[in-house]
């Protein structure tokens, strides 16, 4: 059968080539649309930091969370790990109030978070929490998740969160761990605090502030 799309002269061999390479694209293609479905992008955030050097030891990063909508989070590196860095809109704090008799530890009495942190939220300000992006299982980064009633994490008990696509530990908006996951723990908080309203200091204590 003659392939509508091949130019005139090509041979067959050329015609297999471009045959060969529609098909490609429009697989790829297909790959894109889905991960869009099912992913959130979450822009790296730079942050103005020490050296490298300092930084691997340990040193506070601090980052500009002036232009961070609600609803929109961020990653901020950390002594080498993911820091998320999530503006929750109102709605989604007062979601968390309904969750309880779903997690595993919704007090975060068996967490680790610092003593400052409020329990309801374990943040400092309700709306913005940080967390380390580490599945508390064997350390994969769950994936941010914010869409009320995804199919695939429940349906209509799903208020957003965090899914860890390598053994499917589910977390909620304050980073607590659902029940019947790997994951015992909750994502833990690292200690931070603030300059002023739009500075975020990661890895110094509020206390200490
Ligand atoms: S590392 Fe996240 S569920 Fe296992």
């Amino acid at each position: 059968m003659s392939d509508t799309n091949s130019a005139p002269g090509e041979t067959a061999a050329e015609q297999d080539t471009q045959q060969t390479r529609r098909k490609f694209l429009t697989a790829a293609t297909s790959a894109v649309g889905v991960a869009g479905v099912v992913g959130v992008a979450v822009p790296f955030m730079g942050s103005w930091n020490p050296s490298e050097k300092a930084k691997a030891a340990g040193a506070p990063v601090k980052a500009d969370i002036s232009k961070l909508e609600p609803g929109q989070m961020v990653v901020v590196e950390w002594r080498g790990k993911p820091v998320y860095v999530l503006h929750r809109s109102e709605a989604q704090v007062a979601d968390l109030t309904k969750l309880d008799g779903d997690l595993k530890d919704p007090a975060s009495t068996a967490s680790d978070q610092p003593a400052y942190v409020a329990p309801a939220g374990r943040s400092i300000r309700p709306e913005l929490f940080v967390a380390v992006g580490l599945c508390t299982h064997l350390g994969c980064a769950p994936k941010f998740r914010p869409e009320v009633g995804a199919a695939d994490l429940g349906g209509d008990s799903w208020l957003g969160g965090f899914f860890c696509p390598c053994h499917g530990s589910k977390f909620d908006l304050a980073g607590r761990v659902y029940q019947g996951v790997p994951a015992s723990a909750n994502l833990i908080v690292p200690p931070y605090s603030f300059e002023g309203d739009n500075v975020l200091v990661i890895g110094v204590d509020a206390e200490a502030a």
